[in-house]
């Protein structure tokens, strides 16, 4: 293994984020991590030891979010590997609207600010990889969560249309979307009629192989491959009635 490789996840304060920050410090990877709750990005290096870099990052702050990811990328001698995993579901806002539009802020201008910023670094630097955490919920609408769905269909149509772009770059640059089903983590607590729910361990484990791996797509647990396959089988007009 290259022990000079970096990663730098966002959302790294808590779930699936911080599995994987753990999961890339005990395989020797210089790991940045970056959320709001600097307390818990503290506790962490506490935790994790050299390995672990942090910075306070509010992904809704564009500007400042898109400075501070390079200057954490320089504080550790470079990026290799970017994991644009901060998001939300459903956080109640003062408003309907207001609810709505917080979750288009995070989950979708939040991550293109980011995802653009390090395809700029990539190209500049010859090569890296950028994987953007979407979901399952990016293959279909529904009702209860519709600007959920519909923020993580973007992301994933954007990193589609990116990985064109990086075919015809000069760089060697992958892209990586990863679709998790349903996970343990704050963002399902309390969350009711979930199936095959895994651990955050055990998905940032499989997503950390598909990360090693180069994939451009997984799966996160590889059965929901099944449910993907059966989504994109069933009519649209058989889905709006389930
Ligand atoms: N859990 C699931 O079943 C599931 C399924 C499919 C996809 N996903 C996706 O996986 C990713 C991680 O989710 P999770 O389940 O691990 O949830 P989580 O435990 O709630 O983690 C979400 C992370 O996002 C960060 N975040 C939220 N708003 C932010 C903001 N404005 N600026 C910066 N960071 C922000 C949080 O950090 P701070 O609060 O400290 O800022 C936290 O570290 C999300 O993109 C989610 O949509 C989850």
């Amino acid at each position: 293994m290259d022990q000079a490789k970096s990663v730098i996840i966002t959302g790294a304060t808590s779930g699936i984020g911080r599995e994987l920050a753990r999961i890339f410090v005990n395989h020797g990877y210089k790991t940045g991590g970056t959320g709001r709750r600097v307390e818990r990005l503290e506790e962490m290096q506490n935790e994790f030891g050299d390995l672990f870099f942090y910075r306070q990052m509010d992904v809704t702050q564009f500007k400042q979010a898109r400075t501070t990811l390079i200057e954490l990328a320089d504080e550790m001698g470079g990026m290799d590997i970017v994991v644009l995993n901060a998001g939300i579901s459903n956080i109640q806002q003062s408003s309907a609207i207001e609810t709505e539009q917080k979750g288009i802020d995070v989950n979708v201008s939040g991550f293109i600010q980011l995802a653009n910023r390090s395809f700029d670094y990539f190209e500049n630097r010859g090569s890296g990889q950028i994987v953007g955490i979407s979901s399952i919920a990016s293959m279909l609408g529904y009702g209860p969560s519709a600007p959920y769905n519909a923020s993580k269909a973007f992301i994933s149509n954007y990193m589609q249309g990116y990985r064109q772009k990086a075919l015809r770059s000069d760089a060697d640059i992958i892209i990586t979307d990863i679709k998790p089903g349903f996970v343990e983590s704050e963002l399902t607590e309390g969350q009711k009629n979930m199936f095959w729910v895994a651990s955050s361990k055990k998905a940032a484990l499989q997503i950390f192989k598909a990360i090693v791996n180069r994939k451009h797509y997984a799966y996160i647990t590889r059965r929901w491959r099944l449910i993907a396959w059966l989504i994109k089988m069933v009519p649209d007009r058989i889905i709006d009635r389930i």
